[in-house]
């Protein structure tokens, strides 16, 4: 039996030991309490309540609007719904950025307001106190590096990162660091795939990969991404298990069409 298949409730723990295992890490985002049921009741390890929130749910170009009040609104509806899976929440933008003391507070919210088990903030040495502040806590960190998407106004566009050896050598030693402080995994975004291999092999703690190839420890998708509700989303990376957009138009043009035509409802769906 795999590891995946025995375990009842995932902790950090587990992670490590799918890692050691060699099994791969499967983890998807959600953000409303409908949407986790499904999610977690398939059986998948980890469910992120991204601040991809902020343009799935919220539909803003950036993840920057979203607010901390939001993201645990968010996360609290989506803890309801899960039983099994470990539940991690992204710090949003300006909530711990440049003040340790900001980053621990949002982190204890979090926890406390939505019995989340985890965070995730964006970044390397630049965010080194803040993550070692919430560490402090007790509170489980994830890290976040390569894309990262609160950054997008300094990187002007969002294509691969650390394709030139001096960003690759900056990530190495990020990647390094946050394993050395204690974070429990990390998220490589939209990275060469063998620079995503070469730092996943030199960690101990499980790398969970997005547009970085088949060589990290896991992988992770936006759900709306992957079930097809969101047309204008086309990378690369990106496997679409579903078209959700079109089945649910199919399905409200259908309804539309009973009202107008006096069929729904009819005498056995009245009282
Ligand atoms: O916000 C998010 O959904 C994320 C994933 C893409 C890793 O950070």
């Amino acid at each position: 039996m795999s590891v995946h298949q025995e375990i009842k409730k995932v902790t950090t723990h587990t992670l490590t030991e799918l890692k050691r295992k060699g099994e791969k890490i499967a983890m998807l985002t959600a953000y409303d309490y409908s949407m986790a049921k499904i999610v977690d009741a398939s059986g998948v390890d980890v469910i992120l309540v991204g601040d991809s929130a902020s343009n799935v749910m919220a539909g803003h170009e950036t993840t920057l609007p979203i607010t901390l009040d939001q993201m645990i609104y968010h996360a609290a509806s989506v803890v309801r719904a899960v039983n099994r899976a470990l539940v991690i929440v992204d710090l949003p933008f300006g909530s711990y950025q440049g003040n340790s003391k900001e980053a621990l507070n949002s982190a204890i919210r979090i926890m406390k307001e939505t019995g989340a088990h985890a965070v995730k903030l964006e970044g390397g040495r630049e965010i080194k106190d803040a993550i070692e502040r919430i560490l402090t806590a007790g509170i489980p960190v994830m890290g976040h590096l390569g894309l990262t998407p609160q950054s997008i106004y300094k990187f002007g566009t969002y294509v691969v990162r650390a394709k030139e050896e001096q960003e690759a050598q900056r990530l190495r030693e990020d990647a390094k660091m946050l394993e050395e402080i204690g974070c429990f995994s990390l998220v490589l975004e939209k990275i060469p795939a063998q620079l995503a291999t070469e730092v996943s092999a030199s960690l101990k703690i499980p790398t969970i990969g997005i547009g970085a190839g088949n060589g990290t420890d896991g992988q992770v998708l936006v759900l709306h991404d992957m079930l097809g509700l969101n047309q204008g989303f086309n990378p690369r990376f990106l496997r679409r298990y579903l078209n959700l957009f079109d089945e649910i138009k199919g399905a409200t043009e259908q309804y539309i069409t009973d009202v107008k035509a006096k069929d729904f409802p009819n005498e056995k769906e009245q009282y």
